[in-house]
């Protein structure tokens, strides 16, 4: 198979080194690229520091057409990119297509957001020392960014670190997922697209509207050994990372002077309140939660995995919701049918089929699934699981349900609290006194209410507290994140 190339400083490459990427439903080769050396790497950090200051004055036409055109390349491509999601994650063809149609808002989110991002006037006369003078307070690029990029959406978790870093005029070096480079490597192609051609000096290719500096972005397939490396550097004062708690947690020591963005795990909680107890409300939230805490086959961050449900529902609501699951249709992720699909590889299978062993050992009852094979493991549901069992306490990223009673809605809302993370929750409930109370009590980046905690529109701020992270994504987010303010005071004005 031919090696897709690489991008450094805008331009595909090739390196020494190559990195087959295999399809994690039945491991055959789906593609190849190679590892960028650390001479590559070295050439694409050097060039995004050497264009960050006129990056950041690039007219906000400019950038905006990069980002529409990318938006526009990706919906044109659609189909092609959703098989290649499918092909390197297992996504689900039809969650692969989801993707990619968030991914196309994303970009135009960004368009968009590239062409308001103006700044304000302040006035200063508010006091009697401030009068004749006022401020303009814009924000400027803190430096070129490092996005580290995980493999469960390998498009629009590329696009979340993309799209606001061009938007605000900052380079960025991607790193994406070992596991899943060829999405990214594909959004490189679409960037290159919109890149001034080799010693053009400076305008734009014909037909395009728009054309980045070269040294603006580098997609840089590097093993998760050498991800240190970058992070370290210097020339990249800005760190954006998804993944793990523990890899999180290592940047943020090992780069104590940098701005870090950490998007890590979460235990997502769904809670089904007293007054949800209508035979359409427990449909809806039955077939809710089976949907998304089994999507990816439960790699989703936000995916559903701790369910509460006030006691006296509980009796009615569970036979609906284990119903629901195994309604799912598990198999082949590129089959349109198909609702879950395998994990990334087989120790993440293992490691699920591990913690629900553990449960189970500890007294939890399986009331559905609960069984691996190779690199699926079956959507999975439990009760009586003890609260110090990693079900429930960790981030299975598994297609498991740990379902619990309630005794009523404080109890709920401590009960989604007492977790490490803090990342998304849902509440059912029609009440708005309720909705409010969830509001105030829960320890989250984000209350979903009337749904469940995997509801995320591309735009709103996105992120956790606790283990879950620092910062938020979503376009306007994350540009806020990639920059700070700078206040130009003048004087002799009057407003
Ligand atoms: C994540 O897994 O954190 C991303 C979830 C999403 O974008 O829907």
């Amino acid at each position: 198979m031919q090696r897709v190339p690489f991008y450094v400083a805008g331009r595909p490459v090739d390196g020494a080194e190559t990195l087959v990427v295999r399809h994690p439903y039945d491991g055959r080769e789906v593609g190849r690229t190679s590892h960028a050396d650390p001479e590559q790497v070295d050439t694409a950090l050097a060039a995004a520091a050497a264009v960050a200051d006129r990056a950041a004055a690039l007219p906000a036409h400019v950038r905006a057409a990069a980002l529409d055109h990318v938006s526009r390349r990706l919906a044109e491509r659609a189909e092609e990119v959703a098989r290649l999601i499918t092909a390197e994650s297992g996504k689900p063809i039809r969650w692969a297509r989801v993707e990619v149609s968030r991914a196309v808002a994303t970009f135009r989110w960004g368009a968009e957001e590239a062409r308001r991002w103006s700044g304000e006037v302040q006035r200063l006369d508010t006091e009697p020392s401030g009068e004749g003078r006022v401020a303009l307070v814009r924000r400027v690029p803190r430096g070129p960014v490092l996005g580290i990029t995980p493999f469960n959406f390998p498009l629009n978790l590329v696009a979340h670190k993309v799209a606001p870093a061009l938007a605000v005029g900052a380079p960025i070096v991607v790193k994406p997922a070992p596991a899943t480079p060829l999405t990214a490597l594909l959004l490189g192609e679409l960037l290159a697209e919109v890149t001034e051609p080799a010693g053009s000096g400076g305008g734009p290719p014909a037909g395009t509207g728009g054309g980045l500096p070269a040294g603006m972005f580098s997609v840089l397939p590097v093993p998760n050994e050498r991800a240190a490396e970058l992070v370290r550097d210097p020339r990249l004062p800005v760190v954006s990372f998804t993944g793990s708690g523990p890899v999180g947690a290592d940047i943020r020591r090992s780069a104590p002077d940098k701005h870090v963005t950490l998007e890590l795990g979460g235990n997502a909680a769904a809670v089904v309140c007293a007054d949800w107890a209508a035979d359409d409300d427990f449909q809806r939230a039955a077939e809710r939660i089976a949907t998304f805490g089994n999507y990816q086959a439960g790699q989703s961050c936000i995916a559903v995995q701790r369910v509460f449900v006030h006691e006296w529902l509980l009796d009615g609501f569970l036979p609906r919701l284990v119903a629901a699951v195994a309604a799912l249709r598990t198999g082949d992720p590129t089959d349109d049918a198909t609702d879950v699909g395998p994990l990334i590889d087989e120790s993440a299978a293992r490691r699920v089929e591990r913690w629900v062993d553990e449960a189970v050992a500890a007294g939890a009852t399986v009331e559905l699934g609960g069984r691996r094979e190779g690199t699926t493991f079956a959507p999975t549901v439990l009760t009586g699981v003890p609260p110090d069992s990693r079900v429930r306490t960790e981030e299975v990223f598994g297609p498991v349900l740990v379902v619990a009673p309630v005794p009523d809605d404080a109890a709920a809302f401590a009960a989604v609290n007492d977790s490490a993370y803090g990342l998304q929750a849902g509440v059912f409930t029609h009440s708005l006194q309720t909705a409010f109370a969830a509001y105030r009590a829960l320890q989250v980046g984000g209350v979903i209410v009337g749904d469940v905690p995997s509801y995320r529109a591309d735009q709103m701020p996105y992120g956790g507290v606790k283990g879950s992270g620092v910062g938020r994504e979503g376009l306007r987010s994350a540009m806020e994140d990639y920059t700070e303010s700078r206040v130009m005071v003048l004087t002799g004005i009057d407003l």
